[in-house]
């Protein structure tokens, strides 16, 4: 019989620090964690490489239907490879990525495959999965739901900090309006604003809330 496993979704725009966030609390979950924004970077990756533009939504469909996806994990942390390459930390957020992605995850057959790909994950471990839609469409059931959010003064400074070329703005305008799963504040979700936390904080607020929606004091 299978046990149903614990599944924590973590929304929220770019740069707010949920990826810091979701990583450290699936360590001390001793749970996977998973970039879901990674398997969209690395299609977008894969898109480029083969000289294909991303506004020409035929080519991307018909490159999609030739490529062939692999979600793995490695000491704790979700792996995923295109065409059995994985790619690097570099590639992923290459400046022509950063520009492209949010495009390339406007398109509904490609949400449609990545998002079948993020749910084989949870069939055979429980995780910390972080995104845009993970609470809203992908783990729809899940009551371990959050939002973290950030001014977008801080978002664009953390950025910066990191020495990454962003279009934060343009990534966030084109992430709410689409059509197909925009980023939204699940209905159920805690949105915890991150500006003037430290991730610590951030971390322990989440993990206090798992408890208290799992009748677990902590
Ligand atoms: O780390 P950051 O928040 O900047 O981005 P990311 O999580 O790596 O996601 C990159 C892009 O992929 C986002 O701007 C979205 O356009 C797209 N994405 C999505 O549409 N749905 C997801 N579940 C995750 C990412």
């Amino acid at each position: 019989m299978s046990v149903s496993a614990l599944i924590v979704a973590i929304d929220g725009p770019a740069a707010s620090g949920k990826s810091t966030v979701a990583k450290r609390i699936a360590k001390e979950l001793g749970i996977v964690f998973v970039s879901s924004g990674g398997m969209y970077r690395a299609f977008t990756w894969l898109t480029l490489e083969k000289g294909i533009s991303p506004a020409d939504t035929d080519a991307v469909i018909a490159l999609l239907g030739e490529t062939e996806f692999k979600g793995g994990e490695e000491e704790g942390l979700g792996t995923f490879a295109v065409n059995g390459r994985f790619l690097t930390r570099e590639e992923l957020s290459a400046a022509d990525v950063n520009s492209n992605v949010s495009v390339i995850a406007t398109i509904p057959e490609v949400r449609a495959r990545l998002v079948a790909e993020q749910r084989a994950y949870a069939e055979k471990t429980g995780l910390v999965m972080e995104g845009r839609d993970i609470g809203s469409v992908v783990f729809p059931d899940t009551p371990y739901k959050f939002y973290i959010d950030a001014s977008p003064e801080v978002r664009e400074q953390r950025r910066r900090a990191e020495g990454i070329t962003d279009s934060i703005a343009a990534r966030d305008k084109t992430d709410s309006s689409r059509k197909a799963s925009p980023l939204v504040v699940p209905e159920d979700a805690i949105v915890v604003d991150s500006s003037e936390l430290s991730v610590e904080e951030v971390v322990e607020r989440v993990i206090a809330e798992i408890g208290v929606r799992s009748g677990r004091p902590s």
